[in-house]
């Protein structure tokens, strides 16, 4: 066969080759056959000899030519398989971005614990330190000290969970009271609240809870009167429920205060009119409190003559009821996560 034929024969069927290969393996062969040192096409190259003068220069172009040819169409086809590769790739390892996420269950905080930090924020704010006390009691701590001796009728009102005949859960955060003035041995003033959980044995209904939170205040220092519980307890109550509420105190009865009062403040919801939220009355209790009784200063190591003070204790879901309109006292303990969603912004 005429030499330029052959170059041209081969030149055609390394192309068909090079459109037919069908992965990077393949094409690497055909390039390897068509282009490599010892091809084909470079053992043509040894028929120049035969090949006369004059037609020498045209046989080598036809050769590089074809070289080139076959060169031009490997690199085209190389990129080709490249990208075509790279895109089956990308799909086969393509995200669904449309698919919905697993969506997270997220814990909220009890609202109770929401009233807690605010009210220790608050008392935090005026210098009371935070006290923890302790859940489980000794009578002397829970009633003695607190004026309430063994045969007193304000037991009654206070019966609880008794571990012995003198351990129980505590009926109220009062019982931090003495531990806290024992602990500053009756010579350093006391501006402490303690929040905690307390226990009586009472029928669960919409307004009572076996188990229910209390925080105790109590101030102790020279000179303190009825007027700075009541200036104390009035900025409380305008920083936890607005700024135009307003309080006011009527006497009641503790054993462990004299005078004793009971705090009211002012329907948030109607603003003192009357309406069903306050029963008609304008003003909702909150709050027992009043001036630190005497005896128990005496019995706490503070000495009556030199020091006063007064102590309040506020219930921790009665403010959660009020300030977020709960109608049941019995929703901060069933733990249902629709109810606690409800406060997760707040
Ligand atoms: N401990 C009282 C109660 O549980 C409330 C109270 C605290 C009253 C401090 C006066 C002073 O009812």
């Amino acid at each position: 066969m005429d030499p330029i034929e052959q170059v041209k024969a081969i030149q055609e069927k390394a192309l068909s080759e090079v459109a037919g290969a069908s992965s990077s393996e393949e094409l690497t062969r055909v390039r390897n056959t068509y282009l490599a040192k010892k091809s084909e096409l470079t053992s043509l190259m040894g028929l120049m000899k035969q090949i006369p003068a004059e037609e020498k220069a045209a046989f080598g172009k036809v050769l590089n030519d074809a070289r080139d040819a076959i060169q031009a169409a490997y690199d085209a086809k190389s990129q080709g398989l490249e990208s075509a590769a790279l895109s089956a790739k990308l799909a086969s390892e393509a995200i669904d971005l449309t698919l919905p996420g697993r969506t997270l269950c997220q814990g909220r905080v009890n609202p109770y614990w929401i009233i807690v930090d605010e009210m220790s924020e608050i008392f935090a704010s005026m210098g009371f330190e935070i006290v923890e006390g302790r859940d489980v009691e000794t009578d002397h701590f829970n009633f003695e000290m607190l004026n309430v001796p063994k045969d007193h009728p304000a037991r009654d009102m206070q019966d609880t969970f008794y571990i012995t005949d003198t351990l129980l859960l505590r009926t109220q955060t009062s019982a931090a009271q003495a531990h806290t003035m024992l602990a500053k041995a009756g010579k350093e003033p006391i501006r402490m609240i303690c929040p905690g959980k307390c226990y009586r044995r009472d029928d669960d209904d919409m307004t009572h809870s076996h188990e229910f939170g209390q925080i105790e205040g109590l101030v102790i220092d020279k000179g303190i009167s009825l007027a700075d519980l009541k200036g104390t307890l009035e900025l409380f109550v305008r920083k936890m429920f607005g700024e135009k509420r307003e309080i006011r105190l009527h006497s009641s009865y503790f054993p462990f205060t004299e005078p004793s009062v009971e705090v009211d403040v002012s329907c948030a919801a109607c603003g003192g009119k009357g309406c069903p939220m306050c029963k008609g009355t304008g003003w909702i209790e909150i709050l027992g409190a009043g001036e630190v009784h005497p005896h128990v200063l005496e019995m706490g190591g503070y000495d009556p003559k030199v020091y006063s003070g007064f102590a309040f204790g506020v219930g921790v879901e009665r403010v959660a009821m009020l300030r977020y309109g709960v109608d049941d006292i019995r929703r901060f303990y069933q733990n249902d996560v629709r109810f606690l969603k409800d406060f997760s912004e707040k």
